[in-house]
């Protein structure tokens, strides 16, 4: 079966997001990134595990009547590098994007450094330099290498 009769099961959304091609397992980090916890109202469908041709097993996430930010974007290709951003308006894709990983990400992680200057209570965001093995704070160098979504900042 095709990629397509298998999306058949979560149906197609008149206006909003979705983010297809997240590596199997990562749906509900990706979910925590965008700050969706099912409070807000807006309808969200998760698709987990679905056969996919390029990577085996694959993650869906559709949010109704939200389009995403840069910013949101940059997080998410940290953990969803093959991810593709469809932004849906009256039922047609009319954007396609794949993620790029941003060589900074500012405001979003928060760093596990207690003693960092942004942890503490001065008005400086974060600033995380993106590399191959994880991301290095700015201010004081340490690096989060493991489970991003634990070091996301609470909105
Ligand atoms: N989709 C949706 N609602 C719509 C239109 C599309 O939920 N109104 C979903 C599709 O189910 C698919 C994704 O958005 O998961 C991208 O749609 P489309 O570009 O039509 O699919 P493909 O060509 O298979 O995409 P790709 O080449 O990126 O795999
Ligand atoms: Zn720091």
């Amino acid at each position: 079966m095709s990629d397509d009769d298998q999306q058949l099961r979560v149906s197609k959304i008149r206006n909003g997001t979705v983010i297809d091609h997240i590596a199997g397992g990562q749906a509900l980090n990706v979910l925590a990134i965008l700050g969706i916890d099912g409070t807000s109202g807006d309808s969200v469908s998760v698709a987990m595990n679905m056969p996919s041709d390029r990577l085996g097993h694959k993650d869906v996430v559709k949010v109704e009547g939200r389009e995403l930010s840069q910013n949101e974007v940059d997080v998410l290709s940290l953990i969803a590098p093959a991810a593709t951003i469809n932004i849906i308006r009256d039922y047609e894709v009319v954007e396609k994007r794949r993620v790029e990983r941003p060589s900074v990400v500012e405001g979003v992680l928060e760093c596990p450094n207690h003693n960092c200057i942004t942890t503490e209570n001065e008005p400086v965001d974060s600033r995380f330099a993106v590399g191959d093995d994880g991301v290095r704070c700015e201010y004081c160098d340490t690096i989060i290498r493991d489970d991003l979504p634990a070091h996301i900042l609470a909105e």
